[in-house]
């Protein structure tokens, strides 16, 4: 495998920032959980108008894990570990795909702020990777806890007939779980109680507040 320069790493950081926002990035084999059922009984608007909501805000995470795992991966100090990140990163891909599909599926549109969930994301994932690789697999596991937590309540207020997106979130959440562990299992420490209470969860109320509206 040939080194990549500086300036080859810009170039693979912007195509694959384009991708997440705007296009279709590289994925996993593994095929959309909502394709094994058929939607029996078609959704209301009002409930159709809830789900889009619901899976416009899951795609905006899907785009800052996005960013998250890229911007780590780019400072992990140890080659496993980067590749650990590389390999949740195209998961996180496949969750990505399975939301906009869902979305389009729905009639809707994905936040239109991608691009700043993206590097706003990716600039937070570099930083934690500067601090070393336990402190950033900390990051992960963390991030990856809060998802989960966050899943289980969209699992919740999804409408009743809204199948094929519980299927996608369930999925979604197993997923999250496995890279959480995986995280502990290659030596996560855990973060200071501020950024676990306090940082993290208003990062996380403000994307969310605004990716269900723009
Ligand atoms: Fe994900
Ligand atoms: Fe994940």
């Amino acid at each position: 495998m040939r080194n990549l320069t500086f300036i080859d790493r810009i170039i693979s950081e912007m195509d694959a920032s384009l991708r997440t926002s705007f296009a279709t990035a590289p994925t996993t084999e593994r095929p959309n959980p909502s394709m094994s059922i058929e939607e029996k009984e078609p959704l209301t608007d009002e409930e159709k108008r809830l789900s889009a909501k619901l899976m416009r805000i899951n795609h905006a995470g899907e785009v800052s894990a996005q960013g998250l795992y890229r911007g780590q991966a780019l400072t992990a100090k140890r080659d496993d570990i980067r590749e650990q990140m590389e390999r949740s990163a195209m998961e996180e891909n496949d969750h990505l795909n399975w939301c906009e599909n869902r979305l389009k599926q729905l009639d809707s549109h994905k936040s239109y702020l991608s691009p700043i969930w993206y590097w706003g994301s990716f600039s937070i994932g570099a930083l934690a990777g500067k601090f070393g690789d336990k402190w950033s697999l900390g990051f992960v596991k963390e991030t990856e806890d809060q998802v989960v937590k966050h899943l289980e309540e969209h699992i919740v207020k999804l409408p009743v007939k809204d199948l094929p997106s519980l299927l996608i979130l369930q999925q979604m959440k197993e997923d999250e779980k496995h890279h959480a562990d995986i995280a502990v299992s290659a030596g996560a420490a855990k973060l200071p109680w501020p950024i676990r209470r306090l940082m993290m969860p208003l990062m996380s109320k403000v994307m969310t507040k605004t990716a269900a509206k723009i």
